[in-house]
């Protein structure tokens, strides 16, 4: 189901108990940072909440607060429009079984042409909800500026105010080809931000493009609207699968585009707010510190400045943000929905692959668990390896490989295995990979080691000179006595 805005997404969290207003005002300076992270490490990932009052600099914002809005696996299926997220792999999965591709190249292709066919084309349209209000910024502007806005200060140290869930549209200049990711912002005044795209992402190949001709680059940044493209705008998608498209397809429906009023870009029409700007080739500005993913500060670096030029936003509009920390944390369910929803594309690669997850505590890329169907001898290493050759899954820091009979989403199982089936000398890999921008623990920023666990039992042909023993197992006959004589117990 689409969503015709980010009010009516809300509406249907409401109506399904998912989500609890907050009718006093509270600061956008920490203060909801506080709240939303005892929500976020409540079981399950708590409600999301509307701050209806928040306080920005004494004042009370005209604009409510939504924050994690995705932060259950109920919520992050509603925000997709789906029971369960496994419905969409499942879709995905038709898509690849139409025409087995040959290998993954062939894969996405097949899946851009899936998504076609599915009417997730974008559609033009020449008016638009997230232009209710226009605001061009000239030198005599005075209507809405960012300070407007209810951006939180997240954490204590943090260098200011933060945009923390923006949609960030660009397009490289050589092939028109767009991307849409969520970078996040800092507010530097009421007119310039940072661009806190990392080196590894398809914002930054971007904008190299301009840098190289020496162009001002166009930029857009849209804030709500269906929360499809929030989601797809954090998905690892391969260069050149557009998330306008891929949203489109989880929706089920056309995202309607409408031109920017001041650059040459397209926009969603239903977005809450959009920002119009530009990047200037080769200016950089410090950005940071900015209390992480990871559970840390991250220090000051120079990133590109973005100029706005042009506020739009519906008369209605809600401010969608969401903190980052130590996790449990929102964002776990977001990249949780990614690795479900592109399982079918990695066991396409790997045959043998039977689950993957990346646990919370592994902050995204620190930690991956997979379970294989393990014929070979080596084949936990080629699978390792492989996945350290997969987009996103570079930054990965620990792989561990377990049978198949182990549950990923048991972490307790899988530390047994870990600790049971391991050699350490034997059964691991460490390898050179270029790291997460973000990982503080390298000695240099952006590169690193990486090690992946073979806990999987051995085979002949991988060094065991003796009998593997067989894993602990109650009989059925035993397990079913026993179940029954509990149910005349209680
Ligand atoms: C809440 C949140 C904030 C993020 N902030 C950043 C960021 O500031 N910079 C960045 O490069 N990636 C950030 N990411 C990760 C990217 O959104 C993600 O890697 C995405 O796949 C990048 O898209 P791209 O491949 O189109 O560049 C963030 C992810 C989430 C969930």
């Amino acid at each position: 189901m689409a969503y015709a805005s980010f009010r009516d997404f809300l509406a249907a969290l409401e109506k399904s108990g998912e989500l609890t207003r907050v009718g006093v005002p509270v600061d956008t300076e920490l203060l909801i940072t506080e709240w939303a992270d005892r929500e976020m490490k409540s079981p399950g990932g708590g409600k999301a909440l509307l701050f209806e009052q928040p306080v920005v600099d004494g004042k009370v914002s005209k604009f409510p607060v939504a924050i994690n809005t995705m932060g259950s696996r109920k919520r992050m299926a509603m925000a997709l429009g789906r029971e369960s997220i496994d419905e969409i792999a499942q879709e995905i999965q038709l898509i690849l079984k139409a025409k087995p591709p040959t290998s993954l190249r062939d894969g996405f292709a097949l899946l851009k042409q899936g998504i076609h066919l599915l009417h997730a084309r974008p559609k033009s349209v020449s008016s638009a909800a997230s232009q209710e209000v226009v605001q061009i910024l000239d030198p005599s502007t005075t209507g809405i500026s960012l300070r407007d806005i209810p951006i939180l200060k997240c954490w204590p140290k943090d260098g200011g105010r933060f945009i923390t869930l923006p949609h960030v549209h660009t397009r490289d200049p050589e092939t028109g080809a767009r991307n849409v990711g969520c970078y996040r912002m800092q507010i530097f005044d009421e007119r310039t931000t940072a661009m806190h795209w990392q080196v590894h992402k398809v914002g930054a190949r971007h904008g190299k493009r301009y840098y190289e001709r020496n162009e001002r680059m166009p930029v857009a940044v849209t804030l709500g609207g269906d929360p499809a493209l929030s989601f797809a705008a954090t998905a690892p998608l391969p260069d050149g699968i557009d998330e306008i498209l891929f949203a489109g397809f989880l929706r089920k429906k056309s995202i309607e585009m409408v031109k920017c009023k001041t650059i040459d870009l397209e926009v969603p029409a239903e977005a809450d707010f959009v920002l119009e700007g530009y990047v200037q080739p080769g200016e950089l500005r410090p950005e940071g510190p900015f209390g992480d993913h990871t559970g840390y500060y991250t220090a000051i670096e120079d990133y590109p400045v973005f100029h706005l030029t042009a506020i739009t936003h519906r008369k209605d509009a809600i401010y969608p943000t969401t903190i980052v920390g130590i996790p449990p944390m929102e964002d776990f369910y977001m990249g949780d929905a990614s690795v479900r929803i592109f399982l079918p594309v990695f066991k396409m690669n790997f045959p043998e692959l039977v689950d993957m997850t990346l646990p919370a505590e592994g902050v995204f890329h620190n930690l991956v668990f997979v379970s294989i169907r393990k014929h070979y001898p080596y084949q936990a290493f080629k699978v390792m390896h492989g996945l350290w050759g997969m987009g996103q899954m570079m930054f990965s820091k620990y792989i561990v490989v377990v049978d198949e009979d182990c549950d990923v989403h048991n972490t307790s199982e899988v530390l047994f295995r870990l600790c049971a089936n391991t050699d350490p000398e034997r059964d691991t890999s460490v390898i050179k990979n270029p790291s997460d921008s973000l990982d503080h623990a390298p000695s240099e920023q952006n590169i690193g080691s990486h090690m992946g666990f073979d806990a999987t039992r051995k085979l002949p042909g991988e060094n065991y000179r003796r009998k593997w023993p067989e894993l602990l197992r109650m009989s059925d006959e035993a397990r079913r006595l026993v179940d029954q004589l509990q149910k005349r117990t209680t």
